[in-house]
């Protein structure tokens, strides 16, 4: 059976009506990466940070998965098909994906302030406050890898993408490292396709088939096309 994953960023969830990072209009030009999204930003100013997650969530729970995460779970049923994703909401797994990898975090999910980073927990509505505490007393932070932060995932990604025969990658600017380093751990022989409709201006070294076409759209041409 092909071998696909799925590399998933921002611009796979736009058309649920969640906003991108980088493009116009984008979070990262409403809020200052390093006041709401950096281990500085939590130790300087833990409500804001959490009140910047908080919206996040509320926003996420909010808004349903779109044709593109339904295409990529019925492909699913069909191909084996690892999704992994940059975001850090859950609509892949709504939409009925049965194996996600989340890079930067999942932000229905908390965990502890303190030493233990590895237990999750799930976060019970939209939100997180000074209230919320782990097992240990500490305080709940969300369950997302900020600037500055290891990507404890990112082996296990790279595994991934090493054992995959294709690899699409659906709306990411590719302009965060080290995730989108991560194309280059495809073999020489597999396909890259990349679906995003700026996807003529993004660089990656090495060859890549262009869609550039929202996701929805850019996977039904692929389908067509490429299967
Ligand atoms: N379909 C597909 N792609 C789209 C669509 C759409 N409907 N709309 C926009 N895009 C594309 C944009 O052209 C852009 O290339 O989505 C991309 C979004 O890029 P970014 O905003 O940079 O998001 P992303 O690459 O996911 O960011 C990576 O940065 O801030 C951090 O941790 C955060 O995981 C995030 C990481």
């Amino acid at each position: 059976m092909e071998r696909i994953v799925i590399f998933s960023g921002a611009g796979m969830s736009a058309e649920s009506g969640i906003s991108t990072f980088r493009d116009s209009g984008g979070l990262w030009e409403q809020y200052d990466i390093y006041e709401v999204a950096t281990p500085e930003a939590w130790r300087r100013n833990q409500k804001l940070v959490q009140d910047f997650y908080n919206q996040r969530r509320k926003q996420i729970m909010n808004v349903e998965p779109n044709e593109a995460h339904r295409f990529i779970a019925e492909l699913g049923k069909r191909a084996d098909v690892q999704v992994i994703t940059q975001n850090i909401d859950d609509l892949h797994e709504r939409a009925g994906s049965q194996k996600v990898l989340h890079l930067h975090g999942n932000i229905r999910y908390a965990r502890s302030s303190g030493a233990n980073k590895e237990k999750l927990y799930p976060v019970q509505g939209w939100e997180l406050n000074e209230t919320h505490l782990c097992d240990d007393g500490y305080q709940l932070r969300p369950h997302v890898v900020w600037f500055g932060e290891e990507v404890p995932e990112l082996a296990h990604a790279a595994e991934l993408i090493a054992g995959a025969d294709t690899l699409i990658v659906i709306g990411t600017s590719l302009n965060v490292y080290p995730a989108a380093g991560l194309i280059y751990s495809l073999p020489e022989n597999g396909k890259i396709f990349l679906i995003d409709p700026n996807a003529d201006e993004i660089t990656a070294q090495r060859k890549i088939t262009r869609i550039p076409m929202k996701a929805g759209e850019g996977l039904r041409f692929w389908a067509e096309n490429f299967r």
